[in-house]
């Protein structure tokens, strides 16, 4: 059969102007969105004085120390950095105190078997192209989600916000300069788009404008493009509406440690069972500085955010949490089956259960102590549970299971 165009319904040249302008437009946002992206990654990924590729397929870049992402901030244009803290909070807990039947070799960062970064350099995880357009938008890559501040006080005891589901302990009434826990690893079984983590929050403010300093590990392939268990840092100055990120990932956070990359992998893990490895961490508030600075393990400290970032913490904080969070994107049907920490419950204990031990806080003297009070924030205890047991916080579950459909 032969076709037969008609002429008469329309003006093809019209037709034609409408494909190309529709054509255009779409050109036009596809073009925009990759510029953005470009420059995303021209903004992340600065020049390298040497890179490094990990064994697990990171490529790790050590930037000049005043050539990190933080410098592009404008009220961070003329900052020196600060090299060290001036002091140190003096300590509660003997830090070389190990657990029985813990495993002593301490965590290393896998990126370090091939090459070391120079004095004055940061390591910096590269970003792909790809971990960008994985985010819903290229303004929102890097950063948790609205409205999910686990915020056990609040009105919003918040049934669950947007599927977020916490299990872990808090002190508040005091003014935090800081915190402090030992936290053994895991690799959580976590489904796509979700995450798993264990961390320390310091926060401070009214909801809208919540100040947030948060470090610990988690698993999150949306963010990493693998299920690896990774170290981060966090920041909002807004109830994380559209301020603060991970790592390195938006101007704030300065480094200044050659030896640790953010967002890199950890290992060893935990095992069911079997040996336990742990990693300390500690934020705090430098009494000449006001900065809020990052301890990992007893490596130099990694660096920190600069006073100004966080107004409703110029006194410290008034609530610091410790323990686990998951996010549960199937919030109307059936639970994941997301783990936290070891995917077992708190009762099992040591060897099985994850925990935070050690939990501490910095006083107004810059003192590490024990918080005098804790109080707990478990949204859902047939999922995810928590038990203590002298300086054990365990806490964690499988997610789905017949108490949890
Ligand atoms: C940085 O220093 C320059 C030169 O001293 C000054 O003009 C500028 O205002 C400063 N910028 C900020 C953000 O302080
Ligand atoms: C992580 O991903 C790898 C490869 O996709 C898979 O084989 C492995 O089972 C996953 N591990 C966990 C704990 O989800
Ligand atoms: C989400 O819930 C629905 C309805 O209960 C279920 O059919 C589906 O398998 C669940 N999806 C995941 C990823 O668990
Ligand atoms: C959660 O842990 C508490 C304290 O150990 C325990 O009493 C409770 O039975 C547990 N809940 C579930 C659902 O396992």
């Amino acid at each position: 059969m032969k076709a037969h165009v008609s002429m008469s319904h329309g003006s093809p040249a019209l037709l034609l102007v409408m494909i190309f302008l529709c054509c255009i437009e779409s050109m036009v946002q596809a073009t925009t969105s990759q510029l953005e992206v470009r420059q995303l990654l021209k903004r992340l990924n600065k020049p390298a004085i040497k890179t490094i590729k990990s064994p697990d397929g990171d490529i790790i870049d050590c930037v000049h120390i005043y050539h990190q992402p933080a410098f592009d901030h404008p009220l961070l244009k003329n900052h020196t950095v600060q090299m060290r803290p001036s002091i140190p909070p003096s300590g509660l807990y003997d830090e070389n105190e190990v657990a029985s039947n813990m495993e002593t070799s301490s965590i290393h960062q896998l990126w370090r078997q091939n090459g070391w970064c120079p004095e004055n350099t940061i390591p910096i995880k590269r970003t792909k192209k790809d971990d960008v357009l994985r985010a819903s938008s290229v303004e929102r890559y890097g950063k948790k989600s609205h409205r999910t501040i686990p915020n056990p006080i609040s009105s919003y005891m918040q049934e669950i916000v947007q599927g977020h589901e916490h299990a872990l302990v808090y002190a508040q009434g005091g003014f935090y300069y800081g915190a402090k826990a030992i936290m053994n690893v895991w690799n959580p079984k976590v489904e796509q788009n979700e995450f798993s983590l264990t961390q320390l929050w310091v926060m401070g403010g009214p909801d809208e404008l919540l100040d947030s300093v948060e470090a610990g590990w988690h698993v999150y392939q949306n963010l990493h493009d693998d299920n690896k268990t990774r170290l981060f840092t966090y920041w909002t100055q807004d109830g994380y509406q559209s301020t603060g990120c991970y790592n390195l990932i938006c101007p704030g956070f300065i480094q200044v440690s050659n030896e640790v990359a953010l967002g890199a992998a950890i290992e060893p893990i935990s095992t069911y069972d079997g040996p336990q490895y742990e990693i300390t961490l500690q934020v705090w508030k430098d009494p000449k500085t006001g900065n809020w600075w990052v301890q990992y393990e007893n490596l130099s400290p990694l660096g920190y955010w600069p006073a100004s970032l966080f107004p409703f913490l110029t006194n410290g904080g008034s609530l610091v949490e410790w323990g686990g969070e998951v996010v549960n994107y199937n919030f109307s049907g059936q639970h994941t089956t997301t783990k936290m920490g070891s995917g077992h419950f708190p009762g099992e204990g040591f060897g099985k259960a994850s925990y935070v031990r050690n939990i501490q806080i910095v006083d107004q003297s810059n003192n590490l102590q024990a918080p005098q009070r804790i109080e707990t924030f478990n949204t859902r205890p047939t999922c995810y549970n928590l038990s203590h047991a002298d300086n054990y916080i365990y806490f964690g579950g499988p997610g789905k299971n017949p108490n949890c459909p």
